[in-house]
């Protein structure tokens, strides 16, 4: 009767077991005054162009001849429009607004997309990797048993400091369904447009398609780094790629996101945005038209200044961060093109020995790499997403503990 593969996985997600942790701790200490850079969740208010759209829209609904009922299975034509335009064909990108789905979140269609492959489709990751990925192949038992920690069938690529935490594509090895995520989450990880490349290379040589997490891409600064994958030649024919407005806009409560499938991407012949099509319209009832609104609002001039000012208040941080623990003696990695500093943890702790002390001695939240992978152990992930003032205090904190 129960779905055994998921009844077989970790009992719990990693930021729920952080968020259990940070509780019990500040329950036994009620008046610590933690500072949370462990999830990356925004603390600074939304665009007010943003506000302003979805007040508007609000007032839409008060009117019968303005009303909105049921959106459009893919979402409204002016956001889809908006993302074409902004995120794909501003940067030499070939995306048109019908190729783009509107959704509630980066998370949920990186979790959903695997429901269009088959069961014996071989899932391959990075390690360490967010913990989406994997957790949802698994529960839809494509992964096999798991046992000592690992999936059976599961392909990693080991991400270190001697690859630049960046793999290339296996070689000799089988992987039909590829996830990656540039910049990285969790390392902060960029790909230039020749590792690109050979990733779209390998699938299209392999028949495999990769599903590109593009969820931190308004960190990327200059025009070495692509934003999409559509930037590389022949990224239509194997790619699927999913946007956020979660970090780049302060949507994480709001809930805004979209997920790109080609007209040109074909698996053994099924168009896959027929296919996606078809599953969006029959599980999902699509973001309400308010917050579509206010997510266009992120392309209008205001909107688009507002939200590039709160980008760049969080790369201030990741700056920070990445300065005070060079300056401290830390191995640090990320922090560039993202708001994630991957931190070595020192004197050979693991993940979780660092984060308690963190935690009870500094009153600092990370999180533990190991929970991203075994390639993440004897690491930390700190997030730029505090406030500034928040961030130099742990900075200091952290400064005071060696
Ligand atoms: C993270 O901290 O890795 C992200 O905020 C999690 C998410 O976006 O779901």
């Amino acid at each position: 009767m129960i779905n055994k593969s998921a009844a077989a996985l970790p009992k719990s997600y990693l930021f729920s077991e952080v968020g259990r942790r940070v509780g019990e701790y500040q329950k036994e200490n009620p008046s610590a005054n933690i500072i949370r850079m462990g999830i990356g969740d925004v603390t600074l208010p939304l665009p007010k162009a943003c506000v302003d759209a979805m007040k508007a829209a609000a007032d839409e609904q008060l009117c019968a001849a303005t009303f909105r009922g049921y959106g459009p299975d893919q979402g409204y034509a002016f956001l889809r429009e908006a993302i074409a335009d902004n995120d794909y064909k501003a940067f030499g990108a070939d995306v048109s607004a019908d190729e783009i789905f509107i959704s509630d979140g980066a998370k949920s269609d990186c979790a959903n997309i695997q429901e269009m492959f088959d069961n014996d489709c071989i899932v391959g990751v990075s390690d360490p990797v967010y913990p989406v990925y994997i957790d949802s192949n698994g529960w839809n038992g494509r992964l096999g048993k798991f046992a000592d920690g690992k999936w059976e069938t599961l392909v990693t690529f080991p991400c270190t400091p001697e690859n630049g935490f960046i793999a290339a594509p296996p070689v000799g090895k089988r992987v039909d369904l590829i996830y990656l995520c540039f910049p990285n989450n969790p390392t902060g990880a960029a790909a230039t447009r020749a590792q690109l490349a050979a990733w779209v290379d390998y699938a299209k040589t392999r028949g495999a398609v990769i599903l590109f997490d593009a969820a931190y891409r308004a960190f990327i600064r200059g025009d070495e780094i692509p934003r999409s994958i559509y930037e590389i030649e022949g990224a239509r024919d194997c790619a699927i790629e999913f946007g956020s407005f979660s970090k780049s806009a302060g949507f994480t409560g709001t809930r805004c996101s979209w997920t790109v499938v080609p007209h040109s991407l074909t698996v053994e012949g099924e168009p896959l945005h027929a296919l996606w099509t078809r599953r969006q319209a029959t599980k999902f009832n699509g973001v309400p038209y308010v917050i579509q609104r206010a997510a266009e609002a992120v392309y209008s001039k205001e909107g688009a200044e507002q939200a590039a000012a709160n980008i760049e208040y969080y790369r201030k941080n990741a700056a920070a961060i990445m300065d005070a623990l060079r300056g401290m003696g830390y191995p640090v990695w990320g922090a560039e093109h993202s708001p994630y500093a991957w931190v070595k943890c020192p004197q050979g702790l693991t993940s979780w020995e660092f984060f308690d002390i963190l935690l009870k001695r500094a009153n600092v939240v990370c999180t533990p790499g190991s929970g991203f992978g075994s390639c993440g152990e004897g690491y930390v992930r700190l997030s730029a997403f505090n406030t500034y003032e928040n961030t130099l205090e742990a900075m200091g904190r952290i400064a005071a503990l060696r």
